[in-house]
């Protein structure tokens, strides 16, 4: 997969990109993420990317000229397509089901808005996909193009230490990750499950599957409504619901 991301502060991603999960899949190969200043694509010697909005308002807006030029330019870098990608609030809410979406393309092409906007014209005709991390704002959208970014490389194969690793994250079935102990067993009078030290795994799968389904509906019971639970899973979470 390649990645190039179109922002006017590049410097922003040198930490993030050169760590952890996101630097070892670039060392690998797996991806290949370039990083392009917008400003490079501006017209006068100011390299002005952004102006006032006509009918007036608070702030800037990104200027559509430098990052249609951008986009058209390193379209042409690659021959691979893929959609292109718009951070920005107003975008479709950022989640798992995106990010391994996302991860299936060959190419991503992501544009960073910054100041109170971009040109609509930008959203219409040059971005294929919106996309928001949160409904919150956000001053740009380079942490929001690394939130993207470090989800979707840790989809793709090979990214993760284990094949099954990325299977068990929170959201991956549905419902959030259950508890995880590492040793010691006893910490500060606070002991590990006994059924975690049992070596049945049976036993383990259902207490974890049961603790998924507590967290889930304690912390995050939206998405509960959409998950499949056995009856004996609902009598269950019912039972030990109420009496927490
Ligand atoms: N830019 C500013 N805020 C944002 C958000 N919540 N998601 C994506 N891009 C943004």
């Amino acid at each position: 997969m390649r990645i190039d991301i179109l922002t006017i502060f590049p410097g922003m991603f040198s930490g993030p990109f050169e760590e952890s999960i996101v630097k070892r899949a670039v060392e690998k190969g797996l991806v290949q993420i370039f990083l392009h200043d917008i400003r490079d694509y501006a017209s006068d010697k100011h390299r002005t990317v952004d102006d006032y909005p006509f009918g007036g308002g608070q702030g800037m807006l990104m200027k559509p000229e430098p990052l249609f030029a951008a986009v058209e330019d390193v379209q042409g870098q690659a021959a691979e397509r893929g959609p292109i990608v718009l951070l920005t609030p107003q975008g479709r809410l950022f989640d798992q089901e995106v990010a391994v979406e996302l991860a299936r393309q060959d190419r991503l092409i992501v544009i960073c808005g910054h100041y109170e906007g971009v040109d609509a014209r930008v959203h219409e005709h040059l971005a294929t996909d919106e996309i928001s991390i949160g409904d919150y704002v956000l001053s740009g959208g380079e942490l929001a193009a690394m939130v993207v970014v470090d989800a979707v490389v840790r989809q793709i194969p090979g990214a993760l230490g284990s094949p099954l690793s990325s299977g068990d994250d929170s959201f991956a079935q549905g419902l959030l990750e259950h508890p995880q102990y590492t040793r010691p067993a006893e910490f500060r009078g606070m002991s590990v499950p006994e059924v975690l030290l049992s070596g049945n795994h049976g036993e383990i799968a259902r207490w974890r599957r049961r603790q998924s389904l507590l967290r889930t509906a304690q912390n995050r019971p939206d998405l509960l409504a959409s998950a499949e639970l056995t009856e004996e899973e609902k009598q269950w979470l019912l039972t030990n619901l109420s009496s927490q």
